[in-house]
């Protein structure tokens, strides 16, 4: 096992609405969790941010609640979009950056992914740095290279990593329901690590939380989970069910 805490991510992306994320939040907030030893996440649409908090403060729990997205820009006319001190305002304290669906269908390039992360940090909140390869870089052989290079653009210019927790999500992994396997996972996981003690000193590698995601599910998320450099998941699909996903937090109890 790692020594570093493990964070299970749930990222609803645009699905559940103020009923449903209500209801989910509760089962989550009233379940039986041992806050010591995992930390929990939920990242609903912006818009169910702040209900979903408003839930969750009446029950007693150490859920953390998270945007999938900010705008880089402060403010202005950028319609449609959510700044970083909106998203903090809200309550919020992270926010996921770069997620494979923003990279690919909204044109996040990594320059962009790299100013949000800054405008994230420069509101205080804490970033979810997604990473991770098409099928086509890994047919080509180029998957470590090409995260790499993601996570050393990302994180240009960003002074400290103590808010900063990576996930590695192979594009092909995920709504595919194929995983990669714990070995390839561990690899890449081991990779990104060695490439952050490069780039910034062993100490702030050791430190990081590298989360794996990509179709992870109840049943392969405790072998997934146990390997020496993944630190938690994040979880698309199987954070929709709360049975599903409480499964995944309490991956070490059986
Ligand atoms: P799935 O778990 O549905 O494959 O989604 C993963 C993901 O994109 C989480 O951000």
């Amino acid at each position: 096992m790692s020594k570093r805490k493990p964070l299970i991510a749930g990222n609803w992306k645009m699905n559940l609405d103020k009923l449903t994320g209500k209801k989910l939040v509760e089962d989550l907030a009233n379940a039986n969790i041992d806050y010591k030893k995992v930390d929990v996440l939920v990242a609903p649409s912006s818009i169910l941010i702040q209900p979903a908090l408003c839930s969750l403060s009446k029950i007693k729990n150490s859920i953390i609640v998270a945007a999938q997205n900010i705008s880089h820009e402060e403010k202005g006319a950028f319609t449609g979009e959510t700044s970083a001190a909106m998203v903090a305002a809200s309550g919020a304290k992270y926010t996921l950056i770069g997620h494979s669906e923003r990279r690919q269908l909204y044109v996040d390039t990594d320059q962009l992914i790299n100013l949000k992360v800054k405008k994230a940090l420069e509101h205080n909140l804490s970033v979810i740095l997604c990473v991770g390869e098409t099928l086509w870089d890994r047919e080509a052989s180029a998957a470590v290279e090409t995260v790499l290079a993601q996570v050393g653009k990302g994180l240009k210019d960003i002074k400290s990593l103590t808010k900063i927790v990576l996930a590695y999500e192979p594009v092909w992994a995920i709504g595919t329901g194929v995983t990669a396997s714990p070995k390839d996972a561990q690899n890449m996981h081991k990779a990104i690590r060695e490439y952050v003690a490069k780039i910034r000193g062993k100490a702030v590698a050791d430190k990081l939380r590298i989360l794996y995601g990509g179709s992870v599910t109840p049943i392969n998320a405790k072998e997934l989970l146990s390997q020496k450099d993944i630190d938690g998941a994040l979880v698309g699909g199987a954070s929709l069910k709360s049975e599903d996903f409480l499964k995944i937090i309490n991956f070490d109890k059986k």
